[in-house]
């Protein structure tokens, strides 16, 4: 085990960035062309506006990827949609499944949508201050279903990795849509194990 010297970051909890951060992601549009559901309605975004940006990803300080540490950032998703789907996450298992994971809601309004390998989806509302367990086998995608920013912090084992690939194959068979003004879950017709 590698000794580290202990660290903090700060926290900005209304917009949910870290400071100072390691390595910042942005996800555009292009990078989630096959998981919006209406392909149409991402074709003219693209065409029309631009590849939009989705969510950034601000880690804490790089850490060594092993088991004894636990890695952790924050993730803003901006409001928004592509057709009636809310703006999300591209969503992931852990490569080693047996790892877990807890989010914390900072700022906005959004969801936290859990799906096992056999398609078992769960939901989970997230508000600022809201804890939410993901245990070991369940994948993990969320939505901003509000029209403000949605952020939140997660801490995972160092060791878990993402596996995108399965998501992206066959999606999550629950999208979150906005229908006359709410969020509603439905079934996704393209879904597939
Ligand atoms: C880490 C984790 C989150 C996500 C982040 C972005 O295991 O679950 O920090 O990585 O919210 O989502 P993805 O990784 O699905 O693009
Ligand atoms: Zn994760």
């Amino acid at each position: 085990m590698t000794l580290i010297e202990p660290f903090n970051t700060i926290l900005d909890m209304q917009h949910g960035t870290l400071q100072p951060a390691g390595q910042v992601i942005q996800r555009r549009l292009s990078d989630m062309r096959n998981m919006y559901f209406d392909r149409s309605a991402y074709e003219q975004i693209m065409a029309e506006e631009g590849d939009r940006l989705i969510y950034e990803v601000y880690n804490a300080p790089e850490l060594p990827k092993t088991e004894d540490q636990l890695l952790h950032c924050t993730t803003l998703i901006y409001p928004g949609r592509v057709g009636q789907e809310f703006h999300m996450t591209k969503g992931h298992f852990h490569a080693k499944r047996d790892r877990a994971e807890v989010y914390v809601g900072l700022s906005g309004k959004g969801h936290l949508l859990l799906q096992t390998e056999e398609g078992t989806v769960r939901d989970i509302a997230i508000r600022p201050g809201t804890v939410a367990y993901i245990p070991p086998l369940w994948a993990h995608r969320t939505v901003n279903t509000g029209d403000q920013p949605f952020s939140f912090l997660s801490v995972w084992p160092g060791d878990a990795g993402h596996d995108y690939d399965s998501i992206e194959k066959t999606g999550f068979a629950k999208l979150l849509l906005e229908q006359e003004g709410q969020a509603v879950l439905v079934d996704n017709p393209k879904f597939h194990r």
